[in-house]
């Protein structure tokens, strides 16, 4: 399929469902006959997971907050470059597990930085390309993080280090989300999460379709 791709985030805390909502819609794209590409950041592209592999390990090193923030950038740079982009081109649906708005919840909301800062990089480091369609997953911090302190993998794999936050900074990042809907409400819609997953991945669905129809 050629012409004008869509691009679509989830965005929520941990424990919200991202991962398997994303599965669902891509299949009902799917079932639609679209090309669909499923991404995640920070990564998507080898550069950029390698970058992923310093910022969510908990051995990959003590980054200062700025420092921090410009390598979510760097990422995020090469994996618009060099996956976002070329599949929007052939006409495809992106559909990434947390994008900038994941930097403004957990960077800003949670750790303190300056939003300014934060929305300078946006257009410095990728002339503000933002999505077409956002999901916020929305759901009691308790609730998700018990959902997410299920998932054996993450120990596995080191990838825990913002997963060991305290309830408060969770707390941030909730509200954080919320507000982030309300300052892009074109771009945002914010799903109750604490539904069965299949009534939260009938909305997506019927929402994405929609949306991706008037484009
Ligand atoms: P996850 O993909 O398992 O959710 O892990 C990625 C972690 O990285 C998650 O805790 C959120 C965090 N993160 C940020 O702090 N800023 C960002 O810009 C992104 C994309 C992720």
């Amino acid at each position: 399929m050629s012409g004008r791709g869509f691009f679509i985030t989830l965005e929520g805390g941990e424990g919200t469902g991202k991962s398997t909502q994303i599965k669902l819609l891509a299949d009902s794209l799917l079932r639609n006959n679209r090309e669909v590409v499923i991404t995640r950041e920070p990564g998507g592209t080898p550069e950029a997971e390698s970058i992923r592999n310093l910022l969510v390990h908990r051995d990959g090193g003590r980054w200062t907050p700025v420092a921090e923030t410009l390598l979510f950038f760097a990422a995020r740079q090469m994996h618009i470059e060099n996956l976002i982009k070329p599949s929007l081109t052939q006409g495809k649906i992106v559909i990434s597990d947390r994008f900038t708005d994941s930097t403004r919840a957990y960077q800003s909301y949670g750790h303190g930085l300056e939003p300014d800062l934060i929305e300078s990089l946006v257009q410095l480091s990728i002339g503000g390309f933002e999505p077409d369609l956002t999901f916020i997953l929305d759901l009691d911090v308790s609730l998700g993080l018990a959902r997410a302190g299920q998932r054996l993998s993450q120990s596995e794999t080191g990838e825990d280090r913002f997963e060991q936050m305290d309830q408060a900074f969770h707390e941030r990042l909730r509200q954080g989300f919320l507000d982030i809907a309300r300052r892009y409400p074109d771009r945002c819609v914010v799903m109750d999460a604490n539904r069965t997953i299949e009534a939260v991945a009938a909305d997506i669905s019927r929402i994405a379709q929609e949306r991706i129809a008037h484009v």
